[in-house]
């Protein structure tokens, strides 16, 4: 029998790559989705892909109701990844308590329940905010951690902060705490990708809007900055290949038999600056870009990437696909769904 594993938020972005990658690696998801970001379309795409039935709950996992009844139902479970969050950094300056509220009652719910039913493995989706502006690069997990600028990145450092508390109480939880980087990209078939609802606030969703002529032009947040072309750096790492993270994750905490947290970060180890993002999409997609350059964003940091020795050397996993292919993947996706 194959492992089951029950992936909150799997119809989500980051989650429903994951789903493809558990299939393809002989493990069994079970979704658990309110919708509230997802298209319930998603199954259908997801069996398109894999042609395989997955089967969902549609539950909030705050209802704690609804979360047991899951879990007396999927008796045999392994372990959980937990993606379901609310994830806009501008939505959450302005809701703030929407946010503490939804993103940190999920977790708390699903850790307790995880508990009453005796399964350990964790995976949490936690984010290279929790760093804030960083003084040496790359940041590996041992970097001290920062404030960082919004309510969104607040919850997931404090999620962390949750996990370890429960951990040193001795609590029967085995977390990993993953801390993405920038995720971007889309599987090949053009089947699943990035929608986020109304105007993107990431760069790729944005540039790849503006080419299929859905916005009149890309603005570049800031080029004075102290960088070498004056943008912005990043660690963009293909959403498959964070995708296999999470199986990699998985695979480890389930052959792992020591209680403790583990922190890994999951990036390409490579900083990308805007700049060669927009021309790197032109190169790809042969079409000249519409951009301007605006003012600075408010919340950003100047430069980020990782150090990912640590998911190389534990999980035997590091991201393989190019930055270049992350955007023709978005690209297609883009063109499949503007069509
Ligand atoms: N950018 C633009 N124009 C746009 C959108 C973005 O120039 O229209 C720039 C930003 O200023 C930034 C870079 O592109 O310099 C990347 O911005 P994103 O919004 O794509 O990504 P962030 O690095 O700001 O955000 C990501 C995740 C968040 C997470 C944050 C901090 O999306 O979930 O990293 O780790 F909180």
């Amino acid at each position: 029998m194959p492992n089951k594993i029950l992936v909150t938020g799997g119809a989500g972005y980051i989650g429903s790559h994951t789903i493809v990658a558990l299939l393809e690696n002989g493990l069994e998801p079970i979704i658990v989705d309110n919708f509230s970001n997802a298209n319930p379309d998603m199954l259908e795409r997801l069996k398109g892909i894999t042609g395989r039935d997955v089967k969902f709950y549609r539950a909030d996992c705050t209802d704690r109701r609804a979360m047991r009844m899951i879990f007396e139902s999927e008796k045999d479970l392994k372990g959980v990844i937990h993606f379901a969050a609310l994830k806009s950094v501008a939505e959450s300056i302005l809701q703030p308590g929407r946010y503490y509220q939804n993103n940190l009652n999920a977790l708390w719910t699903v850790a307790e329940v995880m508990q009453e039913f005796d399964i350990p493995n964790l995976v949490f989706s936690s984010s290279a905010t929790v760093y804030g502006q960083p003084v040496e690069l790359p940041v590996n997990e041992n970097t001290p951690l920062s404030p960082p600028t919004n309510p969104y990145g607040n919850t997931k450092l404090q999620g962390e902060q949750y996990l370890r508390d429960l951990v040193t109480s001795g609590a029967a939880i085995r977390p990993a705490l993953l801390r993405y980087f920038n995720p971007v990209g889309a599987h090949p078939s053009g089947l699943i990708g990035e929608a986020p609802l109304g105007a993107p606030s990431n760069l790729v969703p944005y540039i790849t809007q503006t080419a299929v002529g859905m916005r009149q032009q890309l603005t570049i947040f800031g080029n004075n900055y102290n960088t070498p072309d004056g943008t912005c750096i990043r660690d963009f790492i293909h959403v498959m290949d964070l995708a296999e993270a999470h199986v990699a994750c998985l695979q480890h905490l389930l052959r792992a038999s020591d209680p403790g947290v583990e922190t890994f970060n999951l990036g390409t180890g490579r900083g990308v600056s805007v700049w060669n993002a927009v021309t790197t999409f032109e190169e790809i997609s042969g079409k000249a870009l519409p951009y301007q350059f605006g003012p600075r964003r408010n919340g950003d940091v100047p430069a980020i990437w990782a150090n990912v020795d640590r998911a190389q050397e534990v999980l035997n996993w590091k991201a393989e696909r190019s930055f270049a292919l992350a955007l023709e993947d978005a690209y297609r996706w883009q063109l499949k769904a503007a069509s």
